[in-house]
């Protein structure tokens, strides 16, 4: 039976993780510039190099904002510096952590609007998305471009009314499995015929629906609204 979802509860400052759990963690993304300026002291020479390569100021911001908060949640689970992670990239962009510290858990990042996501697990690939609803997005066309043919006929069975909140239900489970997997978008890939991961949608906040993906089955999900 899947795990229930509790509601996001304020963080520990100090938390542990078991085989088999899914950390959830939410944080805001519009924190005012003297916060941020205190993150973006964690980051590392080429995160920093990158948050500049960004000509986008909201965009560097929410960039630069992300990764401080990734680093200072993964501090707590390895009792190590926010500042001295390391992370490297898989082929197509996927960050994992190096060294001793945490070669064993395994995040992943999204972020959308006002809201970062970080999912946390230990030992078992995991992938994570959220989004905000764009009243104005055309669902139907998006899908006909990104979704296979099983998830445009799963969309298309939500009432008229529904479709737009069953368009990003599918969106969010689609992304966070394939980035789960650390992969590039496919369109023939079909989430809803690969039995061997474990998906479950849940909300971030209003207007922000989220999916996560395990390569595993998970019994329990906390999930932490950062403090
Ligand atoms: C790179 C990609 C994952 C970014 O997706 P996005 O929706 O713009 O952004 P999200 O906020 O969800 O995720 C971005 C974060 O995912 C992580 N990421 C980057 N590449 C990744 C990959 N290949 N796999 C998993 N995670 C990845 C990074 O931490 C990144 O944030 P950062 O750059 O600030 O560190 C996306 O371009 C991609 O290739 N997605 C594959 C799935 C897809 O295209 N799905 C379409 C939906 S049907």
């Amino acid at each position: 039976m899947a795990p229930s979802l509790v509601p996001w509860e304020n963080s520990p400052s100090h938390v542990t993780l078991a085989k088999s759990q899914v950390h959830l963690w939410r944080f805001r993304l519009d924190l005012l510039a003297a916060e941020a300026a205190g993150l973006q002291r964690l980051l590392s020479r080429d995160e920093l190099a990158r948050a500049e390569r960004l000509l986008d100021p909201a965009k560097a911001h929410h960039f630069v904002v992300a990764r401080g908060r990734l680093r200072q949640v993964l501090s707590r689970y390895l009792d190590h510096p926010p500042e001295e992670l390391s992370f490297a990239y898989g082929a197509h962009g996927k960050p994992r952590l190096v060294g001793a510290a945490g070669e064993a858990l395994q995040f992943n990042l999204s972020h959308a609007g006002c809201w970062g996501l970080l999912a946390v697990a230990s030992g078992v690939d995991i992938g994570v998305d959220v989004e905000k609803i764009d009243l104005g997005l055309d669902c139907e066309n998006i899908a006909t471009r990104f979704f296979s043919a099983e998830e445009t006929a799963q969309l298309m069975r939500y009432h008229v009314t529904h479709r737009r909140r069953g368009f990003y239900r599918l969106w969010t489970r689609k992304e966070a499995w394939l980035k789960g997997q650390g992969c590039g978008f496919s369109v023939s890939a079909t989430v809803m015929t690969d039995a061997k991961w474990w998906i479950r949608s849940f909300t971030v906040d209003r207007d922000y629906p989220g999916a996560f993906a395990t390569a595993g089955r998970v019994t329990s999900v906390h999930r932490w609204h950062f403090v």
